[in-house]
């Protein structure tokens, strides 16, 4: 699902690979890339599911000017992944509802 050659950017290039942990699965992404575009590119299309009626949401503006792609990230809900880049490590966790805080500890 990436882009690995574009007609005006050019080649996509080489980059550091990390891991992040998706629903505590681990996933290897690009380091520094939007979470959005490295789970889109893992093939993951819901990020959230709504809090009245459970629908599924996932990548909308992809600009940071909507709430489509919140999810909860190192225990912080409502994170906007489609502008939060991936860093080693990172826990990220489908949002159901408005989320909860997570003790980034587990405890
Ligand atoms: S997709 Fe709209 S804020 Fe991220």
């Amino acid at each position: 699902m990436r882009v690995m050659s574009h007609p005006i950017l050019g080649d996509l290039q080489d980059q550091k690979e990390i891991t992040i942990y998706f629903d505590g699965k681990p996933l290897q992404v690009r380091e520094d890339e939007p979470i959005a575009a490295a789970l889109l590119g893992a093939g993951i299309r819901v990020f959230r599911k709504t809090k009245k009626r459970g629908e599924s949401r996932g990548l909308f503006c992809a600009i940071g000017r909507c709430t489509d792609c919140m999810m909860t990230v190192d225990g912080v809900p409502n994170v906007r992944t489609c502008v939060t880049p991936a860093r080693e490590g990172m826990d990220v966790r489908t949002q159901i509802g408005l989320g909860e805080w997570r003790n980034p500890c587990g405890k």
